[in-house]
């Protein structure tokens, strides 16, 4: 079983993947939390780059490329070997990430994002994507009150609105792995619901 997190920044997916990855360890499963970017040794050396707010004249290929670049170091060192092994894998942030921000985002082409998402993953993708989905200005003041800076972050509010769109988009293309949740609602309840949907998803395969 392969989950991914999804959302803007600030939507609280990263609390939400802790907690079902907690819930899921307390009823016995085997499991991987991991992250992106950033999953693997050489992968939190390629985050420092993307993310360091003084990398301003990193240019977008470069950008798609670095994330890629994560990416491939994730799939083959990390996912690849835990899902082998018979864990669940729990990612913060995967390819539709790609495609919302580098996509939809900066406006890169799709058929060049999907030729390096099939070369990267190897057509692996998540059984069961959370998408939180929360309005720009909330996912932004949560973000800013917990002191988080980073050079995507700094991104104007008119960036992360398409990013949003282009989640909600995915979102409607991918109906079968795709389960969006208003990220507004309280946090328990938000748990519970992913809990609810995993053990669902779960039963039925
Ligand atoms: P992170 O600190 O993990 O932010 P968050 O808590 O919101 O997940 O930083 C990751 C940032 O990188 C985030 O702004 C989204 C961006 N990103 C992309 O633009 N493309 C990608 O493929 C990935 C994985 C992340």
């Amino acid at each position: 079983m392969f989950i991914s997190f999804e959302g803007i920044d600030g939507c609280g997916k990263t609390t939400q993947a802790r907690l079902l990855a907690e819930g899921l360890e307390k009823i016995g499963m085997y499991l991987v939390f991991t992250v992106e970017p950033g999953g693997s040794v050489i992968g939190s050396k390629i985050r420092n780059i993307l993310l360091d707010p003084k990398h301003k004249e990193l240019v977008p290929l470069a950008e798609l490329l670095l994330y890629n670049a994560d990416r491939a170091q994730h799939v083959e060192e990390v996912i690849l070997p835990a899902l082998k092994s018979g864990k669940v894998v729990i990612t913060d942030r995967y390819i539709d990430s790609t495609i919302a921000y580098q996509g939809y985002g900066r406006g890169l082409d799709m058929g060049v994002l999907h030729t390096l998402e099939n070369l990267v993953t190897r057509g692996l993708k998540p059984d069961i994507t959370f998408l939180l989905d929360i309005n720009v200005e909330q996912g932004l003041e949560r973000n800013m009150l917990a002191g988080k800076i980073d050079r995507i972050q700094e991104e104007d509010i008119r960036f992360h609105e398409m990013v949003r769109q282009g989640y909600l988009k995915i979102g409607e293309a991918n109906p079968w792995r795709f389960f969006k949740i208003d990220g507004g609602l309280a946090k328990d309840y938000i748990a519970d619901k992913i809990f609810g949907i995993f053990l669902e998803r779960v039963n039925g395969l």
